[in-house]
């Protein structure tokens, strides 16, 4: 058996790529997921070559059956020390006005699916009391951005779900840490058109996450800046805090995950 068992949903996608790398060791099983077959190919070749042994698993997260069966699967062979529940997908607004197709999936796939994920592994954490849950929110969690309405909403409530968890998992041994990120340099900002103040590289994200999962905090947040002003964006009166926001408006692109 592995000395260490390592889940990781997103995979295939900017940050899961990076992330699958600061981890990949000799003595590490990993349970890699995402949908697009030859980017999750490429990213379990590229843990087996750093020493990992790597499989991959690809279906949409929507599959809860799938996804439930692929992570019991997977714990019971290799009984799960860290979950990153990472997938996610950004679609915009204009004006306020989201197409409703587009609403579910950011929610489904932000909120439920990541709670799916969590719910799916913590049966075998509980019983062994111990294991590690981290979920990768964001800044907008903090500081809802006004052209990222429900992917805002998504992650506040991810973030919620996080901070509920950590305090329900209390003295069973479990450890959750929720990871508030600002801009990370991926696909997903590729669609961002707008500013992208303290941009941040996805193998410096990457690091950073580690660095702070091997601390077991319960927080990580980043860029330092970006944080701070988020977070002091929040005391300011509301039209205050609006008008600076307002410097961050943007037009996200159309993506893969456009209905
Ligand atoms: N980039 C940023 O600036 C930023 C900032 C804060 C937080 N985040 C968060 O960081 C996480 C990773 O994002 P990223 O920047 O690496 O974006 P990305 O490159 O677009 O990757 C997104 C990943 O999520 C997977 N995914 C999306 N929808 C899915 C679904 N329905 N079922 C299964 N897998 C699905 C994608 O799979 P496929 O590619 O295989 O389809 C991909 O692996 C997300 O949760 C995102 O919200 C990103």
């Amino acid at each position: 058996m592995a000395e260490r068992s390592i889940v990781i949903t997103g995979a295939s996608g900017g940050l899961g790529n990076s992330l699958v790398e600061v981890y990949s060791e000799p003595g590490t099983a990993m349970l890699l997921m995402g949908r697009n077959e030859n980017r999750l190919e490429d990213i379990k070749k590229r843990a087996v070559h750093l020493g990992a042994q790597a499989q991959s698993a690809r279906f949409p997260l929507a599959d809860t059956t799938t996804l439930v069966q692929k992570i019991s699967d997977f714990d019971r062979e290799n009984p799960i020390d860290l979950l990153i529940a990472n997938a996610g997908v950004k679609i915009g607004n204009v004006d306020g006005i989201e197409d409703a197709a587009q609403m579910s999936k950011i929610l489904d796939t932000n909120l439920r699916a990541a709670i799916n994920t969590v719910q799916a592994a913590l049966p075998g954490m509980i019983e062994r009391r111990r294991g590690h849950i981290a979920l990768v929110s964001s800044l907008s969690a903090i500081s809802p951005q006004p052209d990222l309405l429900s992917y805002s909403a998504s992650k506040a409530g991810l973030r919620a779900y996080g901070s509920a968890l950590r305090q329900s998992l209390r003295a069973t041994g479990i450890t959750v840490t929720i990871i508030c990120p600002g801009f990370i340099d991926t696909k997903m900002t590729d669609i961002h058109i707008g500013p992208t103040p303290f941009l941040v590289s996805k193998e410096r994200a990457a690091r950073i996450i580690r660095k702070g999962l091997d601390r077991k905090a319960p927080y990580i947040s980043f860029p330092f800046p970006l944080v701070l002003l988020a977070h002091l964006n929040n005391l300011l009166p509301a039209r205050l805090s609006d008008w600076c926001n307002s410097g961050l408006r943007a037009k996200i692109e159309t993506g893969d995950d456009d209905i």
